[in-house]
């Protein structure tokens, strides 16, 4: 059995920033020619006005200010609403693998790696851009590695489910090195025309290199070990799939083929299950709260998170123990966690512990705890 171990991360970031005020401004126009568009169906009293959207319910509610994205003209178009992504053709690049290529060669310059050395790619994200073939072939064949790839979906947690998954095969011999990559474009998947979830979702990718520790060319993190549940839920939902066009209505521009939340019931029943899987893992490897000294959280909400991590900890949290980069990217899905990981662990010191953790639909979490080597 091989010691697997965390030598790289990556990060791509799209070029184009949402603030909440221009998000904000498109809603709200939108809203108004809703409204106006309906103005006799709502004065009948067959209809409710659209709302208006606000900045600082955004900022209160969700500690989000910002969010980057792989196109804003169409999501800030009142009579777009969606992001407007150019058609490529079957022989170009897909637009997951132009990100995940983008974050896998940092990652493998981080590690001082080159791609010969890497035998398993994971396309670990929330939604994939085609059925097949799929998307983690591609991003192989792109960076010119042997081997083998497949894609996953856990939703949220696909980047720790990928750590998990890429870790056992590194530990068992089975390969030397897998790039987890997470692209995700959560800007496809949100509907931006519901004030309520409107702010929540933005776009990345991130890359982690999982590799034998031994082979290690400089500072990294071992994995000691990771742990992974689910538990079915209907809180969080997207009804998109394959069979979409072979049900009655089913490819009408229905709100359940986007992604949808019962907000306060996730707040409910995910926060205690996050907190209790946390301390469970750490019990389990006789790591108590004074010995963590960094807590790497899935970035969905801050509230979510102050919450989970005064319970871990057993008291609030200092900033930097429990970085959130949730203010500048939104919620990035499987990417949240690692991102704050990639941004906010160089400078542990040699021996210090911390721990990763991804949660949402499934339900799901997953945790992976590390210890800096450097
Ligand atoms: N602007 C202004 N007001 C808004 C608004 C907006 N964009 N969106 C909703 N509101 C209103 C609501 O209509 C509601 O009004 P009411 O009290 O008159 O009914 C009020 O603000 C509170 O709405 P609520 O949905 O209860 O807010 P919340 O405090 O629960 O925050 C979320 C909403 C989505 C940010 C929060 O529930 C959350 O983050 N949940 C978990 C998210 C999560 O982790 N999801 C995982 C996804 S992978």
């Amino acid at each position: 059995m091989y010691t697997p171990a965390i030598t790289g991360t990556g990060v791509y970031t799209p070029e184009n920033i949402i603030t909440n005020a221009e998000l904000v401004e498109a809603f709200n126009a939108y809203a108004d020619r809703m409204n106006a568009e309906y103005a006799d169906a709502i004065a009948a009293g067959e209809m409710e006005p659209m709302q208006h959207s606000s900045e600082e319910f955004i900022v209160k509610a969700s500690g989000i200010e910002n969010r980057y994205v792989m196109d804003k003209t169409g999501v800030l178009n009142p009579e777009i609403m969606h992001p407007a992504l150019r058609q490529r053709s079957d022989d170009e690049p897909g637009i997951m693998t132009e990100m995940a290529v983008d974050a896998c060669r940092k990652a493998l310059a981080q590690a001082g790696r080159d791609a010969e050395h890497v035998d398993l790619v994971i396309c670990a994200a929330s939604n994939h851009e085609r059925a097949y073939p799929a998307i983690a072939i591609e991003i192989q064949q792109a960076l010119g590695i042997e081997g083998f790839g497949f894609d996953m979906n856990v939703a949220c947690s696909s980047a720790t489910f990928g750590i998990q998954a890429a870790a056992d095969m590194v530990r068992s011999g089975s390969v030397r090195a897998a790039l987890v990559v997470n692209p995700e474009i959560c800007s496809g998947h949100l509907e931006w025309r519901d004030r309520d979830c409107h702010f929540i979702f933005g776009d990345v990718a991130t890359a982690t290199l999982v590799e034998r520790r031994d082979n290690a060319n400089g500072p990294h993190f071992e994995i000691i070990s990771t742990r992974c549940a689910t538990s079915f839920s209907n809180n969080i939902r997207n009804n998109n799939g394959f069979l979409r066009r072979s049900r009655p209505d089913g490819v009408k521009d229905r709100r359940d083929m986007q992604f949808m939340q019962n907000g306060r019931k996730v707040f409910k029943e995910v926060l205690p299950m996050v907190s209790k899987h946390i301390s469970d893992h750490m019990e389990a490897e006789g790591i108590s709260s004074d010995n963590l000294k960094r807590l790497w959280l899935h970035q969905a909400n801050k509230t979510m998170n102050d919450f989970i991590g005064k319970k871990v900890l057993g008291r609030e949290p200092e900033a930097e123990e429990q970085p959130n980069i949730l203010q500048d990217y939104a919620n990035t899905s499987s990417a949240g966690s690692i991102i704050a990981f990639s941004k906010h662990s160089d400078d542990l010191s040699d021996g210090d512990v911390g721990l990763i953790c991804s949660f949402g639909a499934g339900y799901s979490v997953g945790s992976v705890i590390v210890k800096r080597h450097q």
